[in-house]
């Protein structure tokens, strides 16, 4: 098997390295073979590390950003070994399951979903999601949608954004920003948002917990994409579709995506359907008590990780391996 993990992927000159991708590939070692969706294809890190280890999966990447498809489009007219290997569509991946019926596909080997942004929705100041670069309060991952962040910070009312920024993002400074916001009308750029955000926080709390702008942005930024409205919908969908043995493994980011896959997970091993949570770690093992105990732990990345890949920090792996009800483990 190839080890990946200083692979790194480009678009537009900014480059990525993939989230803890030892750990991914190798949680689908045991898949059967055939399809392995990516729902959040982004630069393809995690997707060409899973093709390039097991040569008996294909990947379906899915991402809603037109520049990601792009570049997707790109890599497999470039790299022949890719060609008949990757496929890409441009969808929200809660669509997940019109897509697999549209290509009548009625099983998969497994899903990943690697949630959140990408190094150059982040990086590129025109799309509007960095509060260290100017740009335009955007924050769209799909160019197409309606509603941007000029939309949610300029026009929702005070409590609704409070309720936001609370909600999406654990702020507890969440009323002060959002009066802050409404009494800042109008507010057009990523800069001036940042800076009526740090001025709406007390002076000490400032100084803790990073960028004092960094959640309510990430809380703009959900509401802009809707990301947990649809999360339980397209990870139910993955479930279901998977085949026996297949795995669903989510990366997720912060304590709201969390909390929705730990008990969408947690519901589906509950339900008396053939879902089994696992780890990926121990699938060799056939100890169920082992096995149940695994789920509750999500796996982190090294610490080795955490110093040289900044989005690395704050990630947690959680994997479902779906099972045959009575096949012994
Ligand atoms: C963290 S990046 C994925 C990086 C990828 N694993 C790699 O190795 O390059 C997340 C990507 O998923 C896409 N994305 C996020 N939410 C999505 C959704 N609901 N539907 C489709 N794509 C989504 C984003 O546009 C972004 O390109």
């Amino acid at each position: 098997m190839m080890t990946s993990n200083n692979s790194k992927f480009e678009q537009h000159g900014v480059s990525h390295s993939p989230v803890m991708v030892d750990e991914i590939v190798e949680c689908f070692a045991t898949v059967p073979s055939g399809l392995v969706v990516d729902a959040t294809f982004g630069l393809g890190g995690h997707a060409v590390a899973i093709l390039n280890a097991y040569p008996n999966l294909q990947v379906l990447g899915l991402d809603q950003d037109a520049d990601a498809i792009a570049n997707a489009e790109k890599m497999i007219a470039e790299d022949p070994t890719l060609q008949g290997r990757l496929s890409v569509r441009r969808i929200r991946f809660d669509a997940l399951d019109e897509v697999l019926e549209e290509m009548s596909v009625n099983q998969i080997s497994g899903a990943l979903f690697d949630l959140g942004v990408s190094s150059p929705q982040l990086d590129i100041a025109e799309r509007g999601f960095s509060y260290r670069q100017d740009g335009p309060l955007d924050m769209r991952m799909d160019q197409r949608s309606e509603l941007s962040a000029a939309n949610v910070v300029n026009e929702y009312e005070e409590t609704e954004l409070a309720q936001i920024i609370s909600r999406n993002a654990d702020e507890r400074f969440a009323r002060r920003i959002a009066k802050a916001i409404v009494g800042a009308r109008p507010i057009n750029t990523t800069t001036h948002l940042a800076e009526v955000i740090v001025a709406a926080i007390p002076a000490p709390a400032r100084r803790t917990g990073g960028h004092p702008a960094k959640r309510t942005f990430q809380a703009i930024r959900i509401e802009v994409n809707k990301e947990l409205e649809i999360l339980e919908r397209a990870l139910q969908a993955a479930i279901n579709a998977t085949a026996p043995a297949g795995r669903v493994a989510v990366l997720t980011y912060h304590s709201g995506e969390n909390r929705i896959v730990k008990r969408v997970f947690a519901e589906s091993e509950r339900d008396e359907t053939v879902t089994k949570a696992a780890s990926p770690f121990v699938h060799e093992s056939q100890n169920s008590d082992r096995l149940t105990q695994r789920v509750r732990a999500a796996k982190y990345p090294s610490s080795k990780e955490q110093t040289i890949n900044r989005r690395a920090k704050s990630a947690r792996l959680r994997v479902l391996e779906k099972t045959l009800v009575g096949a012994g483990n």
